[in-house]
């Protein structure tokens, strides 16, 4: 089973979950191997990560495209040459077409830092901070036609200290992802074996 990842940036949640396929058995028991890491971004520091895994990348500028139509139309013929059982998002910042979102119905995840259903969108540390809560944390889910909506998968708590910054809360809650997004994968694999 081939999984596709999608990334603008860092690739941290791309790099702990090709390193947790590397390290648990999801070539033998899973059957699942990253096929491809996609970025609509050329400069995305995760690219090179994934060149030295000797994993495929491609690279898809979204304002070379009319449209954001147009830019999904692309995106899925890039994605559907690895024919993948599931297409990982992974700090992919750019909304998607409902199009697109249909084409994976099914096979579709997202991490977003926050402890959904509160706070989709973006700045999400910021407005916990501002709001006054004691706990954030982060959300794998389905994608579904509205944004950062659709079914939980994994959750992971994290504390908002006196002093945090949305910076270091982040961090924080970045390392919570590196552990639950894996196994949300992992544990959808399983499920659909
Ligand atoms: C993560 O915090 C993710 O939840 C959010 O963007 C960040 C991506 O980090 N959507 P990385 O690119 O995986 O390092």
């Amino acid at each position: 089973k081939n999984i596709v990842i999608l990334i603008s940036g860092g690739g941290s949640n791309m790099a702990a979950i090709v390193q947790a396929a590397q390290q648990q058995d999801w070539a033998g028991t899973l059957n699942a191997r990253v096929a491809a890491v996609v970025s609509n971004k050329a400069e995305a520091k995760g690219l090179e990560f994934a060149r030295q895994q000797g994993i495929a990348t491609a690279v898809l500028d979204h304002k070379a495209f009319a449209s954001r139509e147009a830019f999904d139309a692309q995106l899925m013929a890039v994605i559907d040459q690895y024919q993948p059982a599931l297409v990982v998002l992974a700090g992919f910042m750019r909304i998607l077409t409902p199009a697109f979102v249909g084409h994976y119905a099914g096979r579709l995840v997202n991490i977003h830092p926050s402890l959904l259903p509160a706070f989709t969108g973006l700045h999400t540390h910021q407005r916990a901070i501002d709001a006054g809560c004691k706990f954030a944390g982060t959300t794998v889910h389905q994608v579904t036609a509205e944004l950062d909506v659709g079914p939980i998968l994994e959750q992971a708590v994290v504390p908002v200290l006196p002093d945090d910054t949305a910076q270091t809360l982040a961090a924080r809650v970045l390392v919570q992802e590196h552990v639950i997004y894996p196994l949300a994968v992992a544990n959808w694999l399983k499920s659909q074996a």
